[in-house]
């Protein structure tokens, strides 16, 4: 465990450090973070090894199946494959294991800058993140032992019924609500008060689930106006999703649990179960002419090895990395794999269809009283640390300053089911000048001139945000390689706020006039909520508060929830833009599946790391019914 006074001892150097920077854009805190974290990765010890019961790692091993990528699908899968005795199960994955400062939810933003993260950026298109840095957009993804699991927010939520319907109805039998709804029993271990509904949470599973016991007034004072406002409060994993309420966290104990903590670490010592990090698979290897795969090139400490798989490889790398292996293997649309110099295998629309979750943060609050988290006190507080470690209570158990969520039904988006919300308010604690512009404000791209007009005057104020989320764009974007070499970043274009029919555009205002409308209730009132009104750099021409005013700000300032899905879409043959099949095989090649969020063919209701999980379980019971053990 840290050591409170070394932990104190690291960040006041590093707040003291920050005191006066003028210091460069891009490099500075990611090397900082990375150094901080790489000194506790030292100076902590990671209790939890992974021993390897074969010995060295020789050429031509062979297993029963490989799995690329220990991210929540991938740890899942690694977990119920190796239940089996008598399955030799490889997990192979690129990051390594990571240190447990990882584990503190308060810190989750930093991780971002950490040797954690694949470090991806979308590419610059005209119509969003026109004032990012360099028009670009941050795309973190988790490269670790857990994968994302390990860096993420820790927001747990399932989705909505009508989600896991759509998918079935799309031509994917066995994928409805409720085929899926005993999968997030079986994984469970809840532990949460106060409002969950009876029949749908369990204890005893490995996924530590949990409340946030530490809360700000303002989270309390903003959760009363959403109900003053109509909100229903609800438990958003319960009957139904509609409404207001605090958050529901993947913790336990106020500590972060990962697809590592929760599936890998409780079965580390079984003999059949091979965990190699450090390890990155660069090809699938398929028979030419059969279309059968049977292994997998990957590199470690720059050496080349090979694997076999005599039953199956199962691709969990990821949202991104999935749909890359797949083209550095062949696999991908057959113009793109010809211009990028890869012989085809297969001819499919990989990377074709990327959806994924618009945020927004360009909408501030000041109220009167102390009321809101303070993030700073929290950092350098030694208290806070005492707590934090001897109780796993306090502030530094809040994820990253997100405490409460209302999911809501607009009048734009045409989905008329009242029961899908089209939009989530996500409630901060806090704003984006708690850090003096450190941290935060690059978890967006957002630049420091642009920080010093909208936040800077803001420091040291009581201040608090809502993040409005775009649970179901209508834009599409799509993926590409760079080049043939696996080394290379993938490239992004999300495509934001493209949809001709100004849908998407029209729904985050329609998000953002909700907000408004709930602030304005008596429980905020009483603390003088009041917007901030401040114009965003770039949109000074708009009347503040007008639709075009906030169109432009949205088109300025717009960032990514990480919640990209359909690169390997589900789907049944005749679907255009379809990978896998609803058995997750990919399409015309044998022994060859994708697990992951990926495969998800429509952007769901929900943060994905729960689909993510649920999409291991469901995978492994699929490859145990085809193999006639289930
Ligand atoms: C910063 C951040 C915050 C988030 N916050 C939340 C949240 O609060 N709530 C929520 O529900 N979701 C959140 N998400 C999303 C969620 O964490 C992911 O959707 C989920 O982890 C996806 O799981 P996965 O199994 O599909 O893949 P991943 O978690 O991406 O794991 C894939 C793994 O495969 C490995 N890999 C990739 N390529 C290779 C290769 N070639 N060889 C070997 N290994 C490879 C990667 O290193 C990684 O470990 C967040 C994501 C990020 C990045
Ligand atoms: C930061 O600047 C202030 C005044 O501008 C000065 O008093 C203070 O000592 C400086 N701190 C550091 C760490 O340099
Ligand atoms: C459940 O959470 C409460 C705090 O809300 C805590 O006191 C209790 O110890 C937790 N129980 C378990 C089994 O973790
Ligand atoms: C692994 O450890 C658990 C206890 O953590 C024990 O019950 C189990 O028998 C062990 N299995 C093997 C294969 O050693
Ligand atoms: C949608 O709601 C807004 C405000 O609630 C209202 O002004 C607008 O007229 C409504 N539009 C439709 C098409 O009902
Ligand atoms: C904050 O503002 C509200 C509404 O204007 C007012 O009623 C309240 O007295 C103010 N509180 C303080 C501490 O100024």
């Amino acid at each position: 465990m840290l050591n409170p006074t070394l932990t104190i001892t690291i960040f006041t150097i590093l707040a003291a450090s920050h005191a006066n920077k003028t210091v460069d854009e891009q490099g500075f805190i990611g090397h900082l973070t990375t150094s901080f974290i790489n000194i506790v990765g030292l100076l902590t010890k990671v209790s939890h090894k992974y021993p390897n019961p074969k010995g060295c790692l020789k050429e031509d091993n062979e297993f029963d199946f490989i799995i690329v990528g220990s991210g929540p699908s991938g740890s899942v899968l690694a977990n119920r494959l190796s239940e089996e005795e008598c399955w030799q199960i490889l997990l192979l994955e690129a990051g390594n294991e990571a240190c447990p400062i990882t584990e503190v939810p308060l810190l989750c933003g930093t991780l971002e800058f950490s040797k954690y993260n694949w470090g991806y950026k979308s590419e610059k298109m005209d119509g969003f993140c026109t004032g990012c840095i360099d028009g670009r957009m941050q795309l973190p993804h988790g490269k670790a032992l857990g994968g994302s699991s390990v860096i993420n927010y820790m927001i747990y939520m399932r989705g909505n019924k009508l989600d896991y319907d759509r998918w079935e109805a799309m031509g994917n039998p066995g994928w409805s609500y409720k085929d899926i709804f005993p999968y997030f029993l079986t994984a469970e271990d809840a532990n949460i008060t106060g409002y969950k509904d009876a029949g749908y949470h369990k204890k005893g599973g490995y996924l530590g689930v949990s409340d946030v016991t530490y809360r700000s007034r303002a989270a309390y004072a903003y959760v009363e106006a959403a109900q003053e406002a109509g909100h229903r409060f609800v438990d958003y994993n319960g009957r139904g999703q509609v409404g207001v309420s605090y958050v529901q966290t993947t913790t336990k104990g106020g500590k972060r649990v990962s697809a590592e903590s929760a599936f890998l670490r409780p079965i580390r010592n079984r003999t059949n179960l091979f965990i190699r990090t450090g390890s990155q698979v660069t090809k699938v290897l398929i028979e030419p002419g059969s279309n059968k795969a049977y292994g997998v090139e990957f590199v470690r400490n720059g050496k080349k090895y090979k694997a076999v798989a005599r039953k199956e490889v199962i691709v969990s790398a990821g949202g991104f990395n999935s749909p890359q292996l797949l083209m550095l293997s062949g696999i991908g649309p057959k113009n793109h794999l010809q211009e990028v110099g890869i012989p085809v295998i297969k001819d499919l629309p990989v990377g074709e269809t990327l959806y994924d979750h618009p945020v927004f943060a360009g909408i501030i609050f000041t109220v009167n009283e102390s009321i809101v988290l303070d993030l700073k006190s929290t950092i350098l507080d030694p208290d806070s640390y005492v707590e934090y470690l001897q109780r796993g209570s306090g502030p530094l158990t809040v994820i990253g300053g997100v405490e409460a969520l209302t999911f809501i039904n607009t009048n734009i988006s045409d989905d008329s089911d009242p029961r899908l919300p089209d939009v989530e308010l996500i409630f901060i604690g806090g704003s984006l000048s708690v850090d003096h512009g450190v941290i935060l404000r690059r978890l967006l791209n957002i630049p420091r001139a642009t920080y010093d007009v909208m936040w800077k005057p803001l420091e040291g104020k009581q201040t608090f945000q809502v993040f409005p989320m775009l649970f179901h764009p209508k834009s599409k974007g799509y993926m590409k390689l760079r080049s043939s070499n696996p080394f290379d970043p993938p490239k992004f274009y999300l495509n934001y706020f493209s949809d001709p029919e100004h849908i998407d555009i029209e729904n985050m205002i329609a998000g953002i006039r909700e907000i408004q409308r709930i602030v304005e209730f008596p429980a905020m009132q009483k603390f003088g909520a009041t917007i901030v009104d401040t114009p965003i750099p770039g949109c000074e021409h708009y009347a503040f508060d007008s639709d075009a005013y906030w169109e432009c700000g949205l088109r300025t300032l717009i960032g990514s929830l990480y919640h990209q899905v359909g690169t390997c879409k589900m789907g049944p043959r005749e679907d255009k833009e379809a990978v896998v099949d609803s058995r997750l095989r990919v399409h015309g090649i044998k022994n060859l599946r994708v697990a992951d969020t990926s495969i998800i063919p429509l952007p769901v209701t929900a943060h994905t790391v729960e689909p993510a999980y649920v999409v291991g379980e469901r995978g492994a019971d699929l490859i145990k019914q085809d193999w006639g053990v289930l």
